[in-house]
């Protein structure tokens, strides 16, 4: 799909779709809506008197052979409220009309900024919002389900002073969303088609692409390195765990600059393991990688967008299975800093491969760390499929990760962490246990784990168990994989 700036005036272009937005509001033909509906012998200030366009978000109204415009149809969709219009809204607008137009066989539409929108930020939310709605999880049908492409889009709107703000957008847009369907990519895959070894072939490959330098550590070289926290989860399985790092490393780094480790769990499936999870859903564990391929995903956009920090990104892979081998509830297992690990419930697994990443990415150089992990079913139960859940040991560092949220669009919702959880995973034969001795609290108690293999640098953990993946299609994306954290993360890095 080709994505464009288009700075011809809108009535003249000759598309098969023009498309814009109108506010909820007493009166939601103003403006660029006046303008239109003027050109069109007042249709559209009929439709709002009859109370069939409102503006109400997501409202759509589809008008064919719209007079006054060389457009073969106009379609008009609603943006909400005018006061709570931002560039998330602008973000989930394109991306629903994109939906919208491609499953009624249009091919290629202009998209129309309102006045005061021909700015970087909407061009790149726009590029951002049709390019993860063109996303589709239809790679294994052998009849796709419809065939059905958009092959072409334009944003309009934008006057020629605006033209070079509005072009920067859109490729920052492509950059950020195509990293952000990269992920999707992966995460959507069956385990049976991506395992471990077939993950760290896919992220070597991106890194070479991308111009990262990458290692990928295979179970020889997790053993010497003494993982024991990550090969304890691989040894009940046939496929070999492995540790993937990607680096990269901006042109004149400063002296004394943070160094960001982003760490992300890639269990590319979890039965559970000896604490086998009921069959019902089991399925969905193959996207219990998604914190590792959000991770791959951030640093196939910094590659592009070059930031002026260094980023060493670190994604432990491995299946949770209950083979003859599997480890057992009561094991104790030492991680790679040298914590005794009480495995009370092999299920409980991605807090270990995390404690063995996030250890190796500090000592390979790490200030400031942060993980993404589906890790909790608690977390679904606080903050459902809504927010991600944000655990942070440096209210600064936090406080910069929830901007960079709020900025990109994604939700994220800050978790507590006091001391007085820490009671919970004392172990009664080795340091500590990876469950709780308590009851509740259950998103906690495993940040709570991790932190024991923090020690003193900021560090922020990602809950993205809900987030991770859309149970239903949403109108702006496909059902599946969504990539959430992917965008936060990036702004995060290139606000250093
Ligand atoms: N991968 C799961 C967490 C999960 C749950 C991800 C739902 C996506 C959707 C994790 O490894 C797990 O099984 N966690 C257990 C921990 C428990 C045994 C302390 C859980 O949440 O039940
Ligand atoms: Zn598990
Ligand atoms: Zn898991």
């Amino acid at each position: 799909m080709q994505i464009t700036l288009e700075t011809k005036p809108y009535a003249t272009l000759e598309t098969e779709a023009l498309v814009t937005y109108l506010f909820e509001e007493t009166d939601p033909i103003q403006g660029r809506a006046a303008e239109i509906d003027q050109a069109a012998g007042g249709l559209l200030r009929k439709l709002a008197s009859a109370g069939e366009v409102t503006g109400k978000m997501l409202e759509f109204t589809l008008i064919h052979s719209p007079a006054g415009l060389k457009a073969a149809r106009l379609l008009l969709v609603g943006a909400g409220k005018r006061e709570q219009f931002n560039s998330a809204v602008l973000r989930k607008v394109s991306g629903a009309a994109l939906r919208y137009l491609k499953a009624r066989s249009v091919k290629q539409f202009a998209f129309l900024v309102r006045e005061g929108d021909a700015t970087q930020d909407s061009a790149q939310a726009f590029a951002e919002g049709a390019i993860t709605g063109d996303f589709e999880t239809d790679k294994y049908k052998t009849e796709k389900k419809n065939g059905k492409t958009i092959d072409d889009v334009r944003l309009a709107g934008f006057p020629d002073a605006e033209k070079a703000a509005g072009e920067t957008g859109l490729s920052q847009g492509r950059i950020v969303a195509d990293a952000q369907n990269f992920a999707r990519e992966l995460i959507n895959e069956p385990s049976n088609l991506l395992t471990p070894r077939i993950l760290a072939e896919r992220a070597e490959a991106m890194a070479r692409e991308s111009g990262l330098s990458v290692e990928i550590l295979d179970e020889k070289r997790i053993a010497e390195l003494k993982m024991g926290a990550l090969l304890s989860v691989a040894q009940g399985s046939a496929e070999p765990p492995r540790m993937m790092v990607l680096t990269y490393s901006p042109a004149n780094l400063k002296p004394g600059a943070p160094v960001i480790g982003l760490v992300g769990k890639a269990v590319t499936f979890d039965t559970g393991g000896i604490s086998i999870k009921p069959s019902e859903g089991m399925e969905k564990m193959k996207y219990d990688m998604a914190g590792g391929a959000t991770m791959l995903g951030v640093m196939r956009a910094l590659a592009a967008l070059k930031p002026g920090v260094k980023v060493i990104c670190v994604v432990p892979a491995t299946e949770n299975m209950p083979g003859g081998k599997a480890q057992k509830p009561g094991d104790i297992q030492k991680a790679m800093s040298g914590k005794t690990i009480e495995v009370l419930n092999t299920d409980a697994e991605g807090r270990l491969i995390l404690a063995d990443g996030i250890h190796y990415a500090k000592q390979l150089g790490a200030t400031h760390l942060i993980d993404a992990a589906t890790l909790t079913g608690a977390i679904v139960v606080a903050l459902a499929n809504v927010n991600v859940g944000v655990f942070g040991t440096d209210q600064a560092f936090t406080d910069k990760l929830l901007a960079s949220a709020k900025a990109t669009g994604e939700k994220m919702w800050p978790m507590p962490m006091d001391e007085e959880y820490r009671e919970f995973i004392k172990g009664s034969f080795a340091d500590i246990q990876n469950i709780s001795s308590g009851k509740g609290g259950g998103a906690t108690i495993g940040a709570m784990f991790i932190r024991e293999f923090v020690g003193n640098s900021p560090w922020i953990h990602l809950d993205i168990a809900g987030t991770a993946w859309n149970d239903d299609a949403k109108p702006w994306l496909a059902k599946g994989p969504t990539g959430v954290a992917l965008r936060t993360l990036v702004h995060l890095v290139l606000s250093y």
